[in-house]
């Protein structure tokens, strides 16, 4: 399962690709809100710090006014990656851009059919928010399920882009079920390091190496 970092944060996302775990990055204009920076500006930066996709999203709710931001958009980079919501205008524009092989991510994605629409408009991905799901009464990884039945029954190119992953067990699971990637903002993937074992284990690690009296360096 690849892993995205859900966040405009510069320092994070280098701290990530120094681990090996980084590959791609999500935004949305919330997060870019988040970091005061200018979208363009922070996006190239992004774009820079790694050779997966970058998910830059158009605020625009019509057809023709999201195409024309995408124009600019994808002229950031190679590896930008359009984000467009799941609605018929946002998919009129999926079509549009995956045709032209520019590569899509539709996002605030609610239901299996809403993914189902995205597969069949060539969505590069589909975000599907687990946590909003779970905030609102119904299980998100119920719908990252029904989403991977659907892609596997139809084979499906679209990858199943988990997101609005806010704990540890959202992505155990999205791995267990196998959806593609899954973007999480970076204190969730900086906890998945934690275990009180390998804290315990190299305290009593080197409580008996110092007995030893012995360095390395
Ligand atoms: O990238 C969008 C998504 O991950 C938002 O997450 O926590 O705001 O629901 P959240």
């Amino acid at each position: 399962m690849k892993f995205f970092a859900d966040t405009a944060e510069i320092d994070d996302i280098k701290e990530m690709a120094a681990t090996g775990l980084l590959d791609g990055v999500t935004t949305n204009p919330s997060l870019i809100a988040k970091s005061g920076r200018d979208f363009m500006e922070v996006t190239r930066e992004i774009c820079g710090l790694t050779d997966g996709p970058v998910s830059a999203e158009v605020v625009a709710l019509d057809h023709p006014t999201m195409m024309k931001e995408a124009e600019i958009l994808r002229k950031i980079a190679d590896n930008v990656c359009i984000k467009v919501p799941l609605t018929i205008d946002g998919l009129k524009t999926c079509k549009a851009l995956t045709d032209d092989g520019t590569m899509v991510n539709v996002t605030l994605c609610f239901s299996a059919n809403q993914a189902l629409l995205a597969a069949k408009a060539g969505a590069t991905f589909v975000s599907p928010f687990v946590g909003r799901h779970d905030d609102n009464g119904s299980n998100g990884m119920d719908l990252i399920r029904d989403i991977r039945t659907i892609y596997d029954n139809y084979l499906f190119d679209t990858e199943i882009l988990v997101a609005s992953v806010r704990h540890a067990t959202h992505v155990l699971e999205s791995a267990l079920i196998g959806a593609d990637v899954m973007t999480a903002p970076p204190a969730v993937i900086k906890g998945l390091f934690k275990h009180i074992l390998t804290d315990k284990g190299i305290e009593g690690f080197l409580k008996d190496w110092e007995t030893t009296g012995q360095s390395i360096v």
